[in-house]
């Protein structure tokens, strides 16, 4: 993972000040994580649910009560955190995403928010390839990153370059990290997640079923 910890953005491994930021900038409580939800996750009741790169597993407010979910991160800080709000709505797990354990299986539904621009190509790749693996038959993933686009506002393009992350990448390239998987993708970039000017690439990633 290559990431920037250095001046301010040294706060944001800070479990609460993360959280904080999330909120005020409409990540977290506000639109963002119920509008990805919504139009992308679509969650049903019992879901099984695999969250790569969880954080402190905000997600959890917004998925159905009875989601059997499994959260991983790599940040001890943050896992503690998850672990003390939400106890046993889930399991936490620290680890790296691009190598997860083998137990991880039959999963519904891979996530992986705010993940891929803090990896390089070949970790990416990785990761997906594990998410893949994670998945049953006719699973899905779902990736969402900040992406460059050519008619991005110059605040938003400020904002992004300034991300923690340091492998944000066009529509493009975020794509090309699907080559050679499983997965039948379909990219779209919003710039309606979050409150201040920004655009996110969000993968929609389909596992076929296999044939009768
Ligand atoms: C921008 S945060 C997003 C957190 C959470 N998914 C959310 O939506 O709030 C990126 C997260 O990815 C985690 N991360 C980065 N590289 C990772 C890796 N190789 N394995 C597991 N977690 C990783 C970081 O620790 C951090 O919690």
């Amino acid at each position: 993972m290559s990431e920037v910890r250095t001046g301010v953005r040294s706060l944001l491994s800070r479990p609460r000040v993360y959280d904080t930021w999330s909120r005020l900038v409409g990540g977290g409580r506000g639109r963002g994580r119920p509008l990805l939800i919504t139009e992308h996750v679509h969650p049903g009741p019992g879901v099984r649910i695999l969250d790569l790169g969880c954080g402190t597993a905000e997600l959890l407010d917004h998925l159905p009560a009875t989601s059997d979910y499994v959260g991983v991160d790599v940040s001890h800080a943050y896992i503690k955190q998850a672990r003390e709000r939400f106890g046993s709505r889930g399991e936490f797990r620290v680890g790296d995403a691009t190598s997860i354990d083998d137990d991880l299986r039959d999963f519904d539904i891979v996530l992986a928010f705010g993940v891929l621009h803090h990896l390089d190509d070949a970790q990416a790749r990785r990761l997906l390839d594990r998410a893949a693996r994670a998945l049953k038959p006719g699973g899905r993933a779902v990736t969402v990153d900040p992406v460059f686009t050519p008619e991005m506002s110059p605040i938003a393009r400020y904002v992004i370059a300034h991300d923690r992350g340091q492998h944000v990448r066009g529509p493009d390239a975020y794509r090309a990290l699907c080559d050679g998987t499983p997965f039948d993708v379909s990219v779209r970039v919003r710039t309606d997640v979050l409150r201040i000017p920004y655009a996110h690439c969000v993968m929609d990633c389909a596992l076929g079923r296999p044939a009768d």
